[in-house]
């Protein structure tokens, strides 16, 4: 029997009733992660390698959640990134997300791989709403640039390209559930192998060809900020600086593209005290996702020099357990929580975070 909603009291908890009610299907396309997916558990377990450094005697009466990411203000440093087919887990799909996200203040990221028609999530956002958009990159460029050009016009305020999927990792778990298609918004005319899982079946038109070179095409084709999603490396990061974008995500894809990719937490660590070397941290927004399930992970996040965190599988859980009303408690426990261990480091607002609250020591020497 299904355990109440009231009885969620963190984000795990929402992925254990999750794993009960969802469909093998669904479980197995959103759960998974590539071959051993070591990276997957690294994504979290990184953070519990952080340890705080608290600072005692503050006035933290008043504590301040809100920040701007990408000149945008919002409740809490979080947003909903991109997660693929949403009604594998739910009826109405990604408006579900654009409507908790409304409630919370936070942005979305909708996904170039959405089930709803992006013009449904888009007309599902509220007023003054901001969203974002995902964008796998198709060998048709044409395609493309008419995706981009539609985002902007309806009112996307950040392009994400993501840059880790030149071909979709492996995922045995998903491969294993045979997919059959589940009146999903997927690109047209391609040829889909079901038999390999729902990753592959919707992803066989994105660019292997995509490099560097192509970046300022992208700039050239749209006013929107533009961030590549899925850096791995502070080389990278530069690489970034240079060609002139707006932002990276430090990201590996919820592990489930190259297994034994380095956690988003842990490139952040290598990345900030380079650029800060060279002079380049204020020179673009850093994101990290992956593994983000407590606000303490958000907290160790932003004092290593993240603007913001995204979180995809939590909320895709929330909302296949319980709808609306999942992902808005789902969202408004981390709020809870980061208010409070905000209050017990010692911080009255996230400007305050800084690299003297963690001791990243064993970060590395583990
Ligand atoms: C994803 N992710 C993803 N990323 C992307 O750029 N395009 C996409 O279509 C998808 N689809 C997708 C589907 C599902 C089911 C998951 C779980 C993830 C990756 C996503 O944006 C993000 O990088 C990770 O989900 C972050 O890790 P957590 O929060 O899920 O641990």
């Amino acid at each position: 029997e299904m355990p109440l909603l009231s009885q969620c009291y963190n984000l795990m908890d929402f992925e254990a009733v999750a794993k009960r009610v969802m469909r093998k299907t669904a479980w197995g396309y959103y759960s998974s992660a590539a071959d051993d997916e070591i990276t997957m558990r690294e994504n979290h377990a990184a953070f519990h390698r952080i340890w705080f450094r608290p600072q005692v005697l503050v006035d933290v009466t008043e504590v301040d959640l809100r920040t701007t990411m990408l000149g945008t203000k919002v409740d809490i440093p979080f947003y909903v990134t991109a997660t693929a087919l949403g009604k594998l887990g739910h009826v109405e799909g990604e408006v579900v997300l654009t409507r908790a996200s409304q409630k919370h203040n936070v942005i979305q990221m909708i996904p170039t791989l959405a089930s709803c028609a992006f013009d449904e999530i888009v007309d599902a956002a509220g007023p003054g709403q901001v969203q974002w958009l995902q964008l796998y990159v198709n060998k048709d460029r044409s395609i493309t640039r008419k995706i981009v050009e539609h985002a902007e016009k309806r009112g996307c305020k950040g392009l994400f390209i993501t840059v880790d999927a030149p071909q979709l990792g492996r995922r045995e778990k998903d491969m294993r559930s045979k997919f059959t298609d589940p009146g999903s918004n997927v690109q047209a005319g391609q040829e889909t192998e079901t038999n390999q899982g729902a990753a592959r079946a919707i992803s066989t038109f994105i660019d292997p060809g995509l490099s560097w070179k192509d970046i300022p095409w992208f700039k050239s084709i749209t006013k929107m900020p533009i961030l590549l999603k899925g850096i791995q490396r502070v080389e990278d990061v530069i690489k970034a600086i240079e060609v002139g974008v707006d932002g990276v995500v430090l990201s590996n894809h919820g592990g489930r593209q190259l297994d034994f990719a380095r956690s988003g937490i842990e490139i952040l660590a290598e990345t900030m005290p380079v650029l800060r070397k060279l002079g380049l941290e204020n020179k673009i927004e850093i994101y990290i996702d992956g593994g983000i399930r407590r606000a303490t992970d958000i907290i160790k996040a932003l004092c290593l020099g993240a603007k913001g965190v995204g979180i995809g599988r939590p909320f895709l859980y929330a909302m296949s357990a319980y709808g609306l009303d999942g992902v808005d408690r789902a969202m408004q426990l981390l709020k809870d929580e980061m208010e409070m261990n905000m209050r017990l480091i010692g911080c009255q607002n996230v400007d305050q975070l800084n690299p003297s609250l963690v001791d990243v020591r064993s970060l590395y020497n583990h």
